[in-house]
């Protein structure tokens, strides 16, 4: 796999403006979805979390960001509001419609608006489901796919955040 871009121009949860260089000397997950997903971030936020608890002190060192790709309702009020309950770890982030598309491309990240009938505004946005792991260079370092059970993805996640720079 050719390595992605892995940069961003975006606004995170607390409304300042960030890009992927405000997160240099960290390990840095990356992780697109939005806050209205019922399955896979939940699911994805979730597990992540779990990992960083078992790793214990080298997840100080790790940054999770969550990066809206519905950017019409994620408001980083709604991402912070989302994040502080249930996964405190992260950092949302969210922008114009244009910023989300320039993250999206620069992580090779897919999703489109679709209709949703359960959904109480009636539209989803299914999407890709990787866990980006950034080193803290900033530079990609690799990937956890979804479909990874959770002991494979908390040791290779392990592995990665662990190894010297
Ligand atoms: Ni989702």
């Amino acid at each position: 796999m050719t390595p992605i871009d892995a940069t961003f121009s975006l606004v995170d949860h607390h409304g300042a403006a960030v890009t992927e260089q405000d997160y240099r000397g960290k390990w840095v997950t990356v992780f697109f979805g939005f806050t209205h997903c019922r399955m896979v971030c939940p699911r994805a936020l979730g597990r992540l979390t779990t990992a960083l608890d078992e790793l214990g002190p080298p997840a100080d060192k790790v940054q999770p960001l969550y990066i809206t790709v519905d950017p019409e309702r994620d408001s980083p009020e709604v991402m912070r509001a989302y994040l502080e309950g249930d996964h405190p770890r992260f950092t949302g982030l969210t922008g114009t419609p244009e910023q989300i598309e320039r993250a999206k491309r620069a992580f090779r990240v897919f999703a489109r608006r679709k209709d949703d009938p359960e959904d109480p505004d009636g539209y989803a946005v299914p999407h890709t489901a990787i866990t980006y792991v950034l080193d803290p260079d900033g530079a990609y370092a690799t990937h956890l796919t979804d479909g990874l059970d959770d002991k494979t993805f908390t040791e290779r996640l392990r592995e990665t955040v662990t190894q010297e720079a």
